[in-house]
């Protein structure tokens, strides 16, 4: 019998991902969204894409305890993958309690629900702002953690290290809890189908539904934040990791916990490509992989940005078997079918 997955925010862009991806490996799916920071735009797409209409959808709150022990005792879950959880920096730091309150007590309930139920495999969403401004590049799993400088990332840390501390107290126990958490550099672009990406509410925070909002008319222009940085061409670097190969470092992460071939019961991965790219670089690839003159500006450095983070990526490839393999020209372009195809989809 295949084995069965609940994602928790499942409905949101990387969720979606990954649900695709799961059913393509084989793995029922479960998708649970409080639908709190998307629509069912993405829901939609990953029935289309994966030609499966009948996904258990639950709409619920994991900060509910009732309903996430309602997934459990309905379903026989043999892995949770937590994407359930607010990711805004700035408004973290304007709003700590709603932040700390969400990203904890939802996972909290989703261990502690699942512990109850016998054990499961968890995988945790977390990701390198872990790492905070590294002294040494590129970072390895072994890189300290340094002092979180938001709300939000402080969540990250503390969530791996409460499943940490998880899966050292349910070890050798009835009810094991093992634990996988991946660090994700900067995910960027969509499915090569066009129909599930990233879905900003409001004005976009990231860089690349940025630049593909400044493309096709949505905004003005793209504020590049700070070209003075001590790097070739004064932009901030980072490792940007194309959707669906980091949503199938989670296909390889789940199966290596269900399968039993984690060498610890908490593991950490790094998830990117190993490639540091600048802001102007990423900027311009954009331009010349999809034909278009980008209006953009270069401002003042935006406060609590990195100079530079990328990935040593060895320890993914070698136990995950897994490698970031679609280029970033690639990823530019679906990221732009993207947004093209949403403002149809929109209409
Ligand atoms: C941020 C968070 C990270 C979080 C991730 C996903 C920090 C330090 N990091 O990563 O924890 O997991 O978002 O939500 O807050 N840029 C521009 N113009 C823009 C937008 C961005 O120049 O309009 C630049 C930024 O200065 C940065 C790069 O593009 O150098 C990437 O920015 P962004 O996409 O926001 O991701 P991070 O800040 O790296």
């Amino acid at each position: 019998m295949a084995k069965k997955v609940l994602v928790s925010g499942g409905a949101g862009y990387i969720g979606s991902h990954v649900t695709v991806e799961l059913i393509s490996a084989g793995y029922d799916v479960v998708v649970a969204d409080n639908m709190s920071n998307c629509d069912m735009t993405c829901f939609e797409g990953v029935k289309k894409i994966t030609g499966k209409d009948d996904i258990p959808f639950y709409q619920i709150d994991c900060c509910d305890f009732a309903s996430v022990n309602r997934l459990f005792t309905e379903h026989e879950i043999d892995a949770v993958i937590h994407f359930a959880a607010f990711k805004a920096v700035g408004e973290s730091v304007a709003e700590p309690i709603k932040y700390y309150r969400n990203n904890l007590v939802s996972f909290l309930n989703i261990l502690e629900v699942a512990k109850s139920h016998g054990g499961c495999n968890v995988l945790f969403s977390s990701s390198a702002t872990v790492y905070g401004e590294a002294d040494i590049l590129p970072v390895t799993e072994q890189t300290p953690r340094l002092p979180a400088t938001s709300p939000y990332g402080n969540t990250k840390q503390m969530c791996e290290d409460i499943l940490r501390d998880v899966v050292k107290a349910t070890t050798g126990s009835e009810n094991v809890i093992n634990g996988i958490a991946l660090r994700y550099f900067n995910p960027i672009g969509a499915h090569p189908s066009a129909l599930i990406g990233e879905l900003p509410r409001g004005v976009p925070n990231n860089l690349v539904p940025f630049i593909t909002q400044t493309a096709i008319g949505k905004r003005e222009c793209l504020s590049i934040f700070g070209n003075d940085y001590p790097t070739e061409d004064g932009t901030c670097l980072r490792d940007y990791i194309d959707v669906v190969d980091l949503a199938k470092a989670h296909v390889a992460a789940v199966s290596r916990m269900i399968d039993g071939k984690m060498k610890n019961g908490y593991e950490v991965f790094n998830v990117g490509t190993g490639r540091p790219v600048s802001v102007y670089e990423l900027v311009r690839a954009f331009e010349r992989v999809n034909g278009i003159e980008l209006n953009y500006k270069f401002v003042d450095r935006r406060p609590g940005d990195v100079v530079a983070i990328w990935a040593e990526t060895t320890l993914a490839n070698n136990e995950l078997g897994w490698k970031a393999e679609r280029t970033v020209e690639e990823t530019l372009a679906s990221a732009w079918a993207w947004e093209r195809n949403l403002s149809l989809l929109q209409k």
